[in-house]
């Protein structure tokens, strides 16, 4: 984002390849052909920022299901397979059916982008997942330019989708066409998934990769996917883990009719106070989930790992700051972010059936659903988990003698998500970063829950690295959302150092 950060990390840069075990010679930073496609993507990146602007300006919301954004969507599809094609790469459009709304229409799904570019058997196969389809975004909503129009002020490229997730898919992109317009051989072999239903739940993506899995994913080696952020504005990051979630729903019930309390109050068990009973024993104030043995299974931190914590960028004072928290439940930063990471925590999310607006309602509710979800972390098992909820809140329930029926529902389970730091793919990563960048990646995990990463691991048993490319104020889904043209230009760079490091080590 800062230019002279920029500025700096090249003069950085001869001392750190000094340090780097002879990946290149030190004389010569970097290597002639990197040089050039340095060179060529800088000067070349008016014509990158122009091809994100146009990206930008088709509203691709597939979060909204009307027909005449789904067009705008496969409009978009349509745009990124040309521009495929165009880098002389074989695509596939395949067909991904309908999406059944709850009101009987159905709409279409954007066709899934297959493309693969060289399949030489002495290069890896890196295989690149990204999305092209955006949240909403209206002006009103308080942005102060046009979301659909990109705009650039003091290096920030402003409008929907330009972080999340067109700028990085645009990102790997460039690096390609640079390799191609140099007349360069590419050094390894390139596949894209390009999908258009990301923000509304990758509809038919894992379908698809389950059905190719034995065609068009037989070859892959590696899978990248750069949809998340940095923790910092400065420093560029490598993600290696999410954690998963288990979804609880917690049913009390006396009868479907809600009650007067004059009429009814103190002569029945009252369905809310059971179940505020029953959310209120979940979790005390120190963060710590009481439900029996839930970190029974959960993995022992290590000194390799607890090292990566303490080497991130976070300033933890502009962070609650930034958050408008006063004060975290923990005080370091290491602490901060293994509770965010690699710990397990319980929210609970609302109440249905609750009263909830303005006013005095003297309404005894007749059946609530208390809703929760527990972030889930390696090595916990999402059906012991289910049990432990259960037999806690069976507990819980009976201590309290109540005459009403409780029911308590998993209603989603997804698996945590955690990736082999030593693999190949990471150490190119790293290397990549360390070249274009001149400083070493934060090693991050996310707390949050991104299914994508478990189902290619799973489904396809490669190794999943996220390397993202935006700043941690890039504001995805959020109004103003952006991606530094430095972030953009150097990502491009980064991609295709990448390539040239994956090559090396293969
Ligand atoms: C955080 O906010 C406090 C109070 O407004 C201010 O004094 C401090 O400089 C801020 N720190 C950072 C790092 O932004
Ligand atoms: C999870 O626990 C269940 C029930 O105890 C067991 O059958 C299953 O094998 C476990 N799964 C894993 C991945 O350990
Ligand atoms: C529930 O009932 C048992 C036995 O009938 C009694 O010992 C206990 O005190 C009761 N608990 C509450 C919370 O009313
Ligand atoms: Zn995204």
């Amino acid at each position: 984002m800062d230019p002279k950060v920029g500025r700096m990390a090249s003069s950085l840069l001869a001392f750190l390849l000094l340090l780097d075990g002879g990946m290149f010679s030190p004389s010569s930073p970097p290597t002639g052909l990197l040089e050039k496609v340095f060179q060529y993507i800088d000067l070349h990146q008016d014509e990158f920022v122009q091809t994100l602007k146009e990206w930008v300006a088709v509203e691709s919301d597939s979060v909204q299901p009307v027909l005449r954004l789904r067009r705008e969507l496969l409009r978009m599809t349509d745009l990124a397979a040309d521009r495929l094609r165009n880098l002389g790469a074989h695509v596939d459009l395949v067909d991904a059916g309908f999406q059944q709304l709850p009101d009987g229409q159905s709409l279409p799904i954007p066709p899934i982008i297959l493309a693969a570019l060289g399949n030489d058997p002495k290069k890896p196969t890196v295989c690149f997942y990204g999305h092209l389809d955006v949240q909403p975004a209206r002006r009103e909503d308080g942005w102060v330019t046009d979301p659909h129009t990109l705009t650039e002020v003091d290096g920030k490229l402003y409008g929907r989708g330009t972080t999340d997730n067109k700028g990085p898919v645009l990102a790997w992109i460039n690096a390609v066409s640079t390799f191609r317009a140099l007349d360069e051989d590419l050094p390894v072999n390139v596949k894209f998934v390009i999908e258009g239903m990301e923000e509304a739940g990758s509809l038919a993506l894992e379908e698809l990769v389950q059905k190719e899995k034995a065609g068009f994913f037989s070859s892959v080696d590696y899978i990248v996917i750069s949809d998340n952020l940095w923790v910092s504005r400065r420093t560029p990051a490598l993600t290696w883990g999410t954690r998963g979630n288990s979804y609880f729903m917690v049913e009390v019930k006396c009868r479907d009719q809600d009650f007067h309390s004059g009429t009814f109050g103190g002569i029945l068990n009252e369905p809310m106070a059971d179940l505020v009973a029953l959310l209120g024993s979940l979790v005390d104030s120190s963060g710590r989930i009481l439900i029996p043995g839930i970190y029974d299974h959960v993995a022992p931190v290590t000194e390799e790992e607890k090292r990566t914590y303490e080497a991130i960028d976070l300033d933890l004072e502009e962070y609650r700051n930034s958050s408008q928290v006063k004060k975290f439940l923990f005080d370091t930063k290491e602490e901060l972010l293994m509770h965010l990471w690699r710990y397990p925590s319980l929210s609970i999310h609302g109440i249905e059936g609750a009263f909830h607006e303005p006013g005095a309602k003297t309404v005894i509710p007749g059946r609530v659903i208390g809703k929760f979800s527990i972030r889930l972390v390696p090595h916990m098992n999402m059906s012991v988990v289910e049990k432990q909820v259960k037999q806690h809140l069976d507990y819980i329930f009976s201590k309290r003698n109540s005459s009403n029926q409780m029911t308590v529902s998993m209603t989603l389970g997804l698996h945590p998500w955690v990736a082999n730091i030593r693999d190949n793919q990471y150490l190119a990563a790293k290397r990549a970063i360390k070249t274009v960048f001149g400083t070493e990646p934060d090693m991050i995990r996310d707390g949050s829950t991104i299914p994508i990463a478990r189902i290619f691991q799973d489904t396809i048993q490669k190794s999943v690295m996220m390397l993202p490319l935006g700043a941690v104020d890039d504001g995805e889904h959020s109004q103003k959302e952006k991606i530094n043209r430095w972030n953009y230009i150097e990502g491009s760079k980064l991609f295709a150092a990448f390539f040239l490091e994956m090559a090396k080590l293969h």
